[in-house]
């Protein structure tokens, strides 16, 4: 499917949404926003979901400058709450996204790749919280999940500062899981989300929904929800299917 400035493949359950406005370097204006929404809202069936940026040159490079400048504080509020709506959507998602960063990802480029699973990255992106700079702050979810991603140091001198990180020092600090060659990153992520859409698809969005938990609950509570999770796997098909492969020294053949 596609948008103007969207387009959505799938393939084997693996879902790639990629933002495609190159010469915005990919920024999200309101109507890239609201096909990005329509996209993500079309994945609910894939194994694995992996988010990009048009060219070589961005991944997204933020929200829309020339649409913001002049907006009310009435249409800023409904920017702010697309914004979220989307990128809870993506964090929520029953599969694991992964953003496959070739390029600048500022302000809501950076929030965006943050609100995925992983993030792979190619040796060109950069990465900033660099709103302070417009008079505004972070206002996707990056002084959020920045923080407890990368910690509070880091985070507040990126959103503070509006500090550029290159794709190493983003690795260094957490931010990136992965750092390619940009001619390798495309084979890199669909490996990577080919082996995860392999597995079992109950069990993945469980793992994820736990890991989810960390920062909203307590840990007492956390662990009670574990509990809950992993009993309620057994039975699945892919629980014995699992288990009976290994005993029976075969590869599993999961739903
Ligand atoms: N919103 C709207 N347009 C943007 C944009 C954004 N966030 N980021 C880049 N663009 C546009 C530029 O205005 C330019 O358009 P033009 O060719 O019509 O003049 C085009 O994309 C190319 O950008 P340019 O600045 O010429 O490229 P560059 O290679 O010199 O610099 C960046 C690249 C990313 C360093 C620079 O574009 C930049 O700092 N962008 C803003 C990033 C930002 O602050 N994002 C946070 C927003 S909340």
């Amino acid at each position: 499917m596609s948008w103007e400035t969207v387009t959505l493949e799938e393939s084997e359950g693996i879902a790639t949404i990629t933002v495609d406005r190159p010469d915005s370097l990919n920024a999200l204006n309101r109507e890239t926003l609201q096909a990005l929404e329509e996209a993500v809202g079309e994945t609910d069936d894939a194994r694995a979901v992996v988010v990009t940026g048009a060219g070589k040159d961005a991944f997204v490079a933020g929200a829309d400058i020339g649409y913001m400048q002049e907006i009310s504080t009435n249409e800023a509020q409904e920017y702010a709450e697309v914004g979220h709506r989307i990128f809870d959507a993506i964090a929520t998602h029953d599969a694991p996204v992964i953003a496959a960063v070739n390029g600048y990802a500022f302000g809501g480029g950076c929030e965006l790749a943050l609100a995925c699973d992983l993030r792979v990255a190619s040796e060109n992106a950069v990465f900033g919280q660099t709103e302070i700079d417009l008079g505004i702050v972070p206002g996707w979810g990056g002084t959020q999940r920045l923080s407890r991603l990368v910690g509070d140091a880091t985070a507040r001198r990126m959103v503070f500062l509006g500090e550029r990180l290159d794709a190493a020092s983003a690795a260094e600090v957490g931010l990136v899981g992965e750092v390619v060659p940009q001619a390798e990153l495309d084979d890199v992520v669909s490996d990577l989300a080919a082996e995860i859409a392999a597995k079992p698809k109950f069990a993945m969005t469980a793992a994820k929904e736990a890991l989810n938990q960390v920062h909203e609950m307590p840990q007492s509570a956390g662990l009670a929800f574990e509990r809950r999770l992993w009993s309620g796997l057994f039975g699945t098909h892919d629980q014995r299917e699992g288990m009976a492969a290994f005993l029976e020294d075969r590869e599993p053949e999961f739903e």
